[in-house]
Order: C-alpha cells, then sequence, then structure tokens
C-alpha cells in the first residue's frame, strides 16, 4: 500500500504543478463547487494510477487542482463508495494521496437524511462529529506507523477552530447553517421509518451513505477535517415521502448557494 500511495503522489505532483495544501471532497450534486476554481487541471480518475473508478450518476469522477481563495487546492468531484462494492482501502486511497502530496486539511461534503426535527430540507449542516454504523473501519488489518498510529484518538473528528470560524463565517455573511452529529451507513438502501427514528434516538441528526470512512483515515493521518451534509431529505416515522437519488440531487443544487458561499469564505480563510 505505501508504494503505490507513494506511485500515485508522484504521478500527480509531476502533473499538477504546486503542491495542494487543501483537499475537498465534493459530494452528491455539489460538485459545481469546482467553478470557484481558478487555474484548473483536470485529471479524470482513469488516467490516475491506482485510483478506482467512479460508477454513480451523477459523479463525475476527476481530481482537480488549482487555486482557490489564496490556497492551492486539490479537489474529488466525485467519491468512492462502500456501496458501490469499493473496498475501505479503495475508498479511502484518495485521502491517503492527499496526505503524501502535503494536503494537511480536509474539507468534506456530502448529501444526508435529516432526522433532527429542528430540520428543514435545503439545510446545511456542519459536522460536529460522527458515528460509524459501516461494517468495516478503514483502518482494519495491518496498521503502517508512516502513516498513523494503530489506535488513533477520535475525540476531534472535525476540528473545533474549524467549525468555530464556520460559525463566524454564516454570522458575518448571514448563511443560515445547523449543526449535528452525522450517521455513516452501508447503504444502499435509504432507511426504514424505523430506521430513522433509532439513528435519531442513539445521538444522530443526518445520515448519509459516504465520508466517515474518508474522516477516519484523514484524522489517522493527523489532518484537519472540516464537513458538511446538505440536508436533502427528512425521515423519521411521521414522515412519509420517498426519498430518491433525483430528489437527493436536486435538493443539493438547490443548496449549492449556500454552500458554495461558506466553502468559498473557509477556504480563503482557515
Ligand atoms: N439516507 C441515507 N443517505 C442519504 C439520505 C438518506 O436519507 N439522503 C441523502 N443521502
Amino acid at each position: 500500500m505505501l508504494e503505490k500511495i507513494k506511485q500515485t503522489a508522484e504521478y500527480l505532483n509531476a502533473r499538477c504543478g504546486q503542491k495542494p495544501t487543501l483537499g475537498i471532497i465534493l459530494g452528491t450534486g455539489l460538485g459545481t463547487l469546482v467553478d470557484y476554481i481558478d487555474d484548473k487541471i483536470y485529471i479524470p480518475y482513469k488516467e490516475i494510477p491506482n485510483f478506482p473508478v467512479s460508477t454513480v450518476e451523477g459523479h463525475s469522477g476527476n481530481l482537480i487542482f488549482g487555486n482557490m481563495g489564496g490556497k492551492r487546492v486539490m479537489a474529488m468531484q466525485g467519491r468512492f463508495h462502500y456501496y458501490e462494492g469499493y473496498d475501505m482501502k479503495a475508498v479511502t486511497f484518495p485521502v491517503r494521496v492527499m496526505k503524501a502530496m502535503g494536503v494537511e486539511t480536509l474539507f468534506v461534503s456530502n448529501a444526508a437524511g435529516g432526522m433532527n426535527k429542528e430540520f428543514r430540507v435545503g439545510d446545511v449542516m456542519v459536522i460536529t462529529d460522527h458515528i460509524n454504523l459501516f461494517p468495516e473501519n478503514p483502518l482494519r488489518g495491518k496498521n503502517y506507523e508512516e502513516l498513523g498510529p494503530r489506535f488513533p484518538a477520535m475525540t476531534e473528528p472535525y476540528s473545533k477552530k474549524l467549525i468555530a470560524l464556520a460559525d463566524k463565517i454564516a454570522q458575518d455573511e448571514n448563511i443560515r447553517i445547523v449543526h449535528g452529529v452525522y450517521v455513516g451507513t452501508p447503504g444502499p438502501t435509504f432507511e426504514t421509518p424505523a430506521e430513522y427514528e433509532y439513528f435519531r434516538i442513539i445521538g444522530g441528526d443526518a445520515v448519509g451513505m459516504s465520508t466517515v470512512p474518508e474522516v477516519i483515515v484523514a484524522r489517522h493521518a493527523d489532518m484537519h477535517v472540516f464537513g458538511i451534509s446538505v440536508i436533502t431529505d427528512l425521515g423519521g416515522k411521521d414522515i412519509t415521502e420517498v426519498p430518491s437519488h433525483e430528489e437527493v440531487q436536486k435538493a443539493a443544487l438547490n443548496a449549492q448557494p449556500t454552500v458554495v458561499a461558506l466553502m468559498k469564505n473557509m477556504v480563503h480563510r482557515c
């Protein structure tokens, strides 16, 4: 694995020019944040050695290098989901490569279903913590001390400093944000009413099928993480609307102006 990471990082270094310091993973329907990256270099996943290839509708599958808010960024347009059949090593491989290229801070975004009764479709939730309900931890198996410790602490999965900065930006720019705990599940089924209820009772505010593996690997590598969920549907025992992938994408697109305003300012000021 170490050799693969090195090989991929060297290939990308040769193609991308300057070293990136900030990594961004763009979730479902949030891909247009890339319009705000200048001097872009697009590298399709299929050209990158050792990279898995994304298959899901709505995920374009490019690595994008460029400048945003005075920073060199490396953005993933489309991520690898566990439900697609990738193993956890593949799902988290790009984060390993980011770290190897010098990225110290990771911004992640996703679409999620809201269980918190105060939430509305279109809300932007700053992730304050997560609950890992994937059947496998991405760090299972041999630990490479070069990448991080055997038993990493998860006391501050999402940087408190970056959360405080998001709060400040939301106040300054008059952006409505909410805070919450993200529950990461394998998917690909959306939840039953009882499952949404269960996730709420155990302390979750939103549920989705991504993010947790990448954040675990980023924290293993001691990267600072900031995450947001766009609430694209609501779930619970009194809610009868049926979520669909199309609706999730549409709601994520509608929330785009808020997400872009927050993310642009976060990149600039972090
Ligand atoms: N559940 C799981 N994943 C999701 C949801 C949901 O309701 N909405 C968007 N991604």
